[in-house]
């Protein structure tokens, strides 16, 4: 068996690295030339991935090679994609990434062979989309080959131990691809359950997606409503949460590639089925995480009119400006939507962050500033405003 996993991101490499230190050959496909490059040599482009380090060490450029061409996995029977797929303006899914992907995949493919999604994607893709890409570029017929849809469910900088320890379920598009899917997935990952159907296992991590947005907007709003009664949030909340009860944690609102895009896959399904009332409580969770932003930069423009110089002079630093605390990443990223909105109400705004030196962030078209250097501090992860006057 020889697997080929296109797509060597966040999610991609950890699975990739994994099933290479099963004692599987691996062909990594991704588009990015340095990054192959750089696993060829054993270095880790992802260093603040625990764990990941040792395993491009021992397999990168020896069981597991990275490169750019497709071709170089026609040798493979397993293919694994987990490419993006990201969301348009309007929220549509923008399937251009995992198109490609799939045509590429359907150009190599042979008989007998196995493709697993394992990329977030709306419903019934993988029965629908998925398998006419590959059809229509391999001149075979499903059953010739099998499909599978696996969601990932890693947490990036746990991705390692969450691969070998969290439950991953996998479904097939037909009976025969599950249970061959099913046999070959449980070389690699431990803890894997079989589910009736690929269409199964999308809305499995869809579901869980929507819980999670859901669940922080009503933090948010609780949050929201303690501060204004005057109420200290995370003692109430302490004493509020146990087996039957789990209030999130507030924050500037949601964002990475995940959560804040999983829930539009099912609003615009049921959109399109005109089934406008299915969605209203998924609808107003967006509305209330990405709004979060506003409320934020209005209690931060409250505190340096409190600052004894002209408002535009207070030397502001957002402090932590990627998704999440420890991850490199900026996609949907709130705390840098904060910082921009400041930007946009002419107020003297520098960013901090601990993942990004000087350099980059004045590339990102931001000033950077030490904390300390700073007339008032926000702690985008903390949620705290400190005052350095
Ligand atoms: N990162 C996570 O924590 C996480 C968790 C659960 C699920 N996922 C799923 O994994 C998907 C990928 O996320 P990620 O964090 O790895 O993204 P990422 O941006 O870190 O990596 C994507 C990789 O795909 C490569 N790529 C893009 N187009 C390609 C193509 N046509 N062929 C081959 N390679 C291509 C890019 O060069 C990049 O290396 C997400 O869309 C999501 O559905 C991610």
């Amino acid at each position: 068996m020889k697997v080929a996993v296109i797509g060597l991101g966040k999610a991609g490499l950890p699975l990739a690295a994994v099933i290479a230190d099963s004692g599987f050959e691996v062909v990594g496909v991704d588009i990015d030339e340095r990054k192959c490059e750089m696993i060829n040599n054993g270095i880790n482009p992802i260093p603040e991935e625990a764990g990941l380090d040792e395993l491009i060490k021992k397999h990168g450029g020896k069981n597991l090679i990275a490169t750019p061409s497709y071709e170089d996995a026609t040798d493979c029977n397993v293919f694994v994609v987990i490419v993006p797929l990201l969301i348009d303006e309007d929220h549509n899914p923008d399937f251009r990434i995992l198109e490609d992907a799939f045509r590429n995949v359907g150009k190599v493919l042979k008989k007998r062979d196995l493709v697993v999604l394992e990329t977030t994607v709306p419903p019934m893709a993988t029965e629908t989309l998925a398998k006419r890409w590959l059809e229509e570029e391999s001149g075979l017929k499903l059953g010739d080959f099998y499909l599978a849809y696996s969601p990932e469910r890693i947490m990036t900088g746990y991705s390692i131990s969450r691969l070998k320890k969290f439950p991953k379920v996998i479904g097939g598009v037909n009976e025969e691809s599950g249970t061959r899917a099913f046999e070959i997935y449980r070389k690699f990952i431990p803890n894997l359950h079989l589910v009736s159907s690929a269409r199964v296992a999308e809305f499995i991590k869809l579901i869980e997606g929507c819980y999670r947005d859901v669940n922080i907007a009503l933090a948010n709003e609780l949050f929201k409503i303690a501060n204004e009664l005057g109420v200290d949030f995370y003692e109430a909340r302490e004493y509020a949460n146990h087996e039957y009860c789990h209030i999130h944690l507030p924050s500037t609102g949601v964002g990475g590639h995940c959560i804040p895009v999983y829930p539009w896959f099912l609003i615009k399904e049921m959109e399109k089925r005109e089934k406008f009332n299915y969605v209203r409580l998924l609808r107003v969770a967006r509305e209330i995480n990405d709004g979060m932003v506003n409320y934020w930069a209005e209690k931060i423009v409250l505190e340096c009119m409190k600052i004894d110089k002209p408002l535009n002079d207070v030397k502001i630093c957002i402090k932590g400006i990627t998704f999440r605390k420890g991850v490199k990443e900026l996609y949907h990223s709130r705390n840098l939507a904060l910082a921009k909105l400041l930007m946009e109400k002419r107020l003297n705004v520098f960013v901090y962050d601990e993942m990004f030196n000087k350099e980059e962030i004045e590339k990102l078209g931001l000033k950077w500033i030490e904390p300390n250097e700073a007339d008032l501090v926000f702690d985008a992860f903390e949620l705290k405003i400190a005052w350095n006057v």
